[in-house]
């Protein structure tokens, strides 16, 4: 197998201490080295090539609540290259100890961990400087060649920074610290706010930089379920015959938040739920559902697979789109009474949404007439993703309307789960139809498996070089094609979202959606936790 796979296939496994994989007990330290040693078959990681992680934005929140604390993880886990040192870049006068204390409380660490705790923080050094000036990249630069190693060192470069100085940064990186190893930068969303600014920051970037050089994180793809998409739809033969327009009534992909905005209103206003979350996160879901299957698991051609069926899609229409925007709850939890424009960080009156839902139609010989709703939205009665694909009734029916469509969802989070809701025979002195599931939920059948978190997949993917679960510069130019018409109408019309309580399902409008789009809610299951019984 090839070694990328396997390692993958391992680390998606990966159990606690004491845990069990696959009914083996094996240690969390020997299936790490498991990895390891698959991943210097491979070659990924060149024995005694040293590499360097430097984080740009050190000071910053999502370096110091996601990325220090991954790297962290995986140096813990022994899955790092040996030589990896780990140099912080902010503005901000940081020192190691003052990364130390401010990443600690992210790190989840054990009395166990405290020697191997030490020999993580003894390999980091901090830079400081201004994200614009040339001169302070060519000191960091400086500094990345008197690391051991040197020049020679592999580098990765992490922009956990706000977008407004992306070019700048890049353009430093490209002028003053590339490195005689390979060098690649690790870009987060949002990758512009239509398609106008995304391909200016594309041009921008292939400019300075190869594609294969470019890593740009859509956290939903190192998600254990979304990859799992492309083994269940191509690693069955059960699936594959009913993955169409003749059985397929309507795919509906959800992202639902319990929590609002709260004191993040400031990010969020600017780019509102279609930015956030649909355009990015649901579509990259979407193109896993909908594509065909890739001619290898090689990263362009999957991404290739998802170029193609992006290309199928059209704009999306503002009458296939709902907008909602949360209100208090007087009658909720003290978080719940307060609405999206009461966080002091959104500007007054603002129309921005914080609940959108809208219909996509694929137009290709696989999917052409079914929709597929993508629903988004935060401060709701629930967290949850997930993918669903309503089937269906059997044609034929004999047994008097009382079966309902078969519903296949895969649940990316909480609890991740494959189901199938069916019907069954109901069981007894009984020959009538009953509801029922096919249930595969990873806390039952995976017990003890810890899933990783998603950047640790998709961070260790950039030590080896493997860019499957990133998007191409191409993906995003289609994805931004889909929905900037519908965004630019939006703004242009001021179009007022429709409240919605906090702490419920979202505006009832968008449950008509739904219904237009073909699906249909009966009501009537009832899931039994068979571990609760
Ligand atoms: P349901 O039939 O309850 O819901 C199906 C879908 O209908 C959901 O997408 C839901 O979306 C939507 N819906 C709910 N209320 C309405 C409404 N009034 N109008 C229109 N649409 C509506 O089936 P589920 O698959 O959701 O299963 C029920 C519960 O059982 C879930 O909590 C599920 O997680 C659990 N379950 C868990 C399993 C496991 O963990 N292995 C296996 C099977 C079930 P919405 O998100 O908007 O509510
Ligand atoms: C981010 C969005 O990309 O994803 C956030 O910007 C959202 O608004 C987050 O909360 C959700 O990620 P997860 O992994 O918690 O589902």
């Amino acid at each position: 197998m090839g070694t990328r796979a396997s390692v993958r296939e391992a680390t998606a496994a990966r159990p606690e201490a004491g845990g069990a994989m696959a009914g083996q007990e094996l240690s969390r330290s020997e299936v790490c080295g498991m990895l390891r040693e698959e991943l210097s078959q491979d070659g990924a990681f060149l024995q005694g090539q040293p590499h360097v992680f430097i984080i740009l934005g050190a000071s910053g929140d999502l370096a110091r609540k996601k990325i220090y604390p991954t790297v962290w993880w995986l140096f813990r886990d022994g899955l790092l290259p040996d030589d990896t040192r780990v140099v912080g870049f902010a503005r901000s006068p940081l020192t190691v100890e003052l990364i130390r204390q401010q990443t600690l409380p992210y790190l989840k660490t054990c009395p166990e961990d405290s020697s191997r705790l030490g020999a993580f923080f003894s390999r980091q050094s901090f830079v400081r400087g201004q994200y614009g000036e040339r001169d302070a990249f060519a000191r960091l630069d400086a500094h990345l060649r008197g690391l051991p190693g040197g020049a020679r060192a592999h580098r990765l470069f992490y922009l956990a920074l706000p977008p407004s100085v992306y070019v700048p940064v890049t353009r430093h990186i490209r002028q003053a610290c590339m490195g005689e190893g390979w060098n690649r930068v690790i870009v987060e969303k949002p990758f512009g706010r239509d398609l106008a600014s995304s391909d200016a920051l594309s041009l921008h970037l292939g400019g300075l930089f190869r594609e294969d050089q470019i890593y740009r994180i859509d956290h939903y793809l190192g998600k254990e379920m979304v990859q799992n998409l492309m083994v269940l739809r191509f690693g069955n033969r059960i699936f594959g015959p009913i993955w169409n327009r003749d059985n397929v009534a309507c795919v509906v992909l959800t992202f639902k938040e319990p929590f609002g905005t709260e004191g993040r209103g400031g990010y969020f206003d600017d780019f509102g739920i279609i930015r956030d979350v649909m355009q990015n996160h649901l579509l990259q879901m979407l193109c896993l559902v909908a594509m065909e299957k890739p001619a290898s698991t090689d990263p362009d051609d999957v991404r290739d697979e998802k170029v193609k069926v992006l290309k199928c899609i059209g704009p999306v229409e503002l009458d296939d789109v709902v907008l909602g925007q949360y209100v208090g709850n007087p009658d909720g939890p003290p978080e719940a009474q307060k609405g999206y424009l009461d966080d002091p960080t959104v500007p007054p009156g603002s129309t921005t949404a914080t609940f959108a839902a809208a219909i996509l139609r694929v137009a290709n010989e696989r999917w052409d007439g079914v929709p597929f709703v993508l629903r988004c939205g935060k401060a709701l009665n629930e967290r949850k993703a997930e993918v669903r694909l309503q089937f269906r009734e059997v044609p034929g029916d004999i047994f008097g309307r009382q079966c309902k469509r078969n519903e296949l969802v895969v649940r990316v989070q909480p609890d991740e789960a494959v189901y199938t809701k069916m019907m069954t025979k109901k069981p007894g002195m009984f020959f009538n139809p009953e509801e029922s599931e096919l249930d595969l939920t990873y806390g039952n059948r995976y017990k003890d498996v810890k899933l990783p978190d998603a950047y640790e997949r998709l961070i260790l993917d950039v030590f080896c070089g493997n860019q499957m679960h990133f998007v191409r510069s191409d993906e995003l130019r289609e994805a931004w094609r889909i929905f900037t018409p519908l965004l630019h109408t939006i703004e242009e019309r001021g179009e007022k979202p429709i409240p919605y309580l906090y702490g419920s399902r979202g505006p009832a409008e968008a449950d008509e959606l739904l219904k237009r789009a073909g699906f249909l809610y009966e009501g009537t299951y009832r899931w039994v936790n068979p571990h609760k019984l």
